[in-house]
């Protein structure tokens, strides 16, 4: 897989460790991923690297990022979001992956590494997710050690001692 980012963007290590990480997350979540995806919604993503190769095995498919924002000062507080959205808008049009930061309508999959239901409280988004998928979307969610997953489990994607990557199912009884 090839991954661009701008030079001076991150240091080398980080865009080897940060490529290296994405392969690898994508490569563990494929067997687990729905067969037709148009919307992704992730959710703390960051830069959301792994929208890249998702977005090239679903071509068409648009990621909506649930995270950061343009305003430096609140970046810099750290008081809710840090991630610069004008990092992510350049890096991701660099890599030919659409994407967005208005989350509405209804989202095939839904991901969250290392962000709800690790360090962002489980509540605090669940009537979001709730409210923003179908039946059959699936989630992959880095869910920490300890804390109830909050959808049915389909797999245990990868773990660690921290946390297990979990397919689940956003079936509602
Ligand atoms: C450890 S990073 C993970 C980023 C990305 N998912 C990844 O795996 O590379 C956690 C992310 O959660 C975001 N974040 C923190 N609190 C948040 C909140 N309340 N709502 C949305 N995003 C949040 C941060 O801005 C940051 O980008």
């Amino acid at each position: 897989m090839f991954l661009f980012v701008q030079k001076g963007e991150l240091q080398h290590i980080w865009q080897d460790a940060y490529i290296n990480d994405i392969e690898g997350s994508f490569d563990a979540m494929r067997t687990y991923l729905p067969t037709n995806v148009s919307r992704i919604l992730d959710i703390g993503g960051g830069m959301s690297g792994i929208s890249v190769p998702l977005c090239r095995a679903y071509p068409g498919a648009v990621v909506t990022i649930m995270d950061g924002s343009d305003d430096a000062p609140r970046m810099l507080r750290q008081d809710k979001t840090f991630s610069s959205r004008a990092a992510a808008r350049e890096f991701l049009a660099a890599n030919n992956t659409p994407c967005d930061f208005e989350v509405k309508g209804k989202y095939d999959l839904v991901l969250s590494l290392r962000a709800w239901c690790f360090h962002i409280p489980i509540d605090d988004y669940l009537q979001t997710v709730m409210t923003h998928t179908y039946n059959t979307s699936r989630l992959i969610v880095d869910v920490r050690v300890g804390t109830p997953p909050p959808f049915k489990v389909l797999a245990v994607v990868s773990e660690n001692s921290k946390c297990q990557r979990l397919a689940m199912s956003a079936t509602r009884k």
